[in-house]
């Protein structure tokens, strides 16, 4: 390990400002520690779009990565230092599924629907909603851009996480009976009322980490500490948020935790690797996961020291691996959904 660090040290000294390793949040603590700048999906996404670095090692997520493309300079390059470090919510919605249920929706609803995708998605998936007039979005600015969603059309189609769909037209005051949930397996949507009702159709997709939360979890928590705080991610299921005494994105939870008294006392329901890092800063309080597994994002942790240093390493020699590169087709009207977002 040490012999590891010392290579990646270097190696960041040689390169200096030509190198940027941004950081997410759910990062191992070995990888976090040369990160150049942490973030959640949203900032990590400004960012990428305004560093000028010629070498991008994204220590996140597949999706992230191909954002980082996206929104970077021709002369930059994005890397992945392990590329099966993927996203399975991301992969609940792939274009042909895609393609294929907004030809449905449009008989059913005729062109009253916008799509919008959570940042959480392929860069195929973000190119079709900028195709069709619509935005990407992420948990920490969803409400702000649903309010705008609904100003362009009369209904959306949410994809691909329904939790954070759910929550955020909820907190918007549309009600769970002007919800329904498209089905991409079943090509199906479910709903049981009267279909001109809907407001909010959810792509039947989810986190698979943060559905790990559940009431079970909660219902522990209230008996056994009276005076804890529960506070979850958007990405838990409709139920769960319900429970909570508060619910947001990745950055909302940090803030919200560092800004606590001393001696307060929170379950959290998000990745491990987050949990555990403000367990850490936060010596002062009494942290707990809300769920006593913890819930790693297996995928996150992929990233690992290892794979940091190899990828690092190749692109020290001249040789880089890893690199990831959008098409250019998918670039143009992604870039559109992203900016979209980013300009509201
Ligand atoms: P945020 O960083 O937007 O909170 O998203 C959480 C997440 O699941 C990232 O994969
Ligand atoms: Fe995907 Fe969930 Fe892991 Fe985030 S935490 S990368 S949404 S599986």
């Amino acid at each position: 390990t040490s012999e590891l660090n010392r290579l990646i040290e270097n190696i960041k000294r040689k390169l200096g400002d030509e190198l940027f390793i941004p950081g997410h949040h759910y990062q191992k603590e070995e990888v976090m520690a040369f990160a150049d700048a942490r973030g959640d999906s949203l900032q990590l996404a400004q960012l990428s779009a305004n560093t000028t670095a010629k070498y991008i090692v994204f220590c996140g997520v597949h999706f992230m990565a191909e954002t980082a493309d996206i929104l970077s300079d021709d002369h930059q390059a994005v890397y992945l230092p392990d590329l099966r470090a993927g996203c399975s919510m991301a992969d609940m919605a792939d274009l042909q599924q895609t393609e294929s249920a907004w030809q449905h929706l449009m008989q059913m609803f005729d062109d009253t629907i916008l799509p919008m995708t959570y940042v959480n998605s392929t860069a195929a998936i973000k190119s079709f909603v900028g195709k069709h007039g619509g935005t990407t979005v992420t948990s920490s600015n969803a409400k702000r851009v649903m309010q705008w969603a609904f100003t362009q059309k009369e209904r959306l189609l949410f994809l691909p996480d329904q939790h954070l769909g759910r929550n955020t037209a909820y907190e918007l005051g549309i009600s769970l009976n002007q919800m329904a949930v498209w089905d991409p397996i079943l090509e199906t949507l479910i709903y049981e009322g009267d279909l001109k009702d809907i407001k909010v159709i959810l792509w039947k997709g989810h986190c698979s980490v943060h559905e790990n939360f559940t009431e079970y979890n909660i219902k522990q928590v209230r008996e056994q500490h009276h005076d804890m705080s529960i506070i979850v991610h958007p990405e838990c299921r409709r139920e769960v948020v319900e429970l909570s005494d508060y619910n947001g994105s990745t950055k909302y939870i940090i803030e919200t935790i560092e800004n606590a008294p001393s001696g307060s006392k929170w379950a959290i329901g998000t990745e491990m690797n987050l949990v555990k890092r403000l367990m850490k800063e936060n010596p002062d309080k009494e942290i707990i996961s809300l769920n006593p597994h913890m819930c790693p994002c297996l995928t996150m942790n992929r990233i690992d020291l290892p794979h940091l240093a190899w990828c690092l390493d190749s692109i020290d020699q001249g040789q880089p691996i890893n690199q990831i590169k959008v098409d250019q087709d998918i670039t143009h009207y992604s870039k559109v959904a992203l900016n979209r977002m980013l300009n509201l």
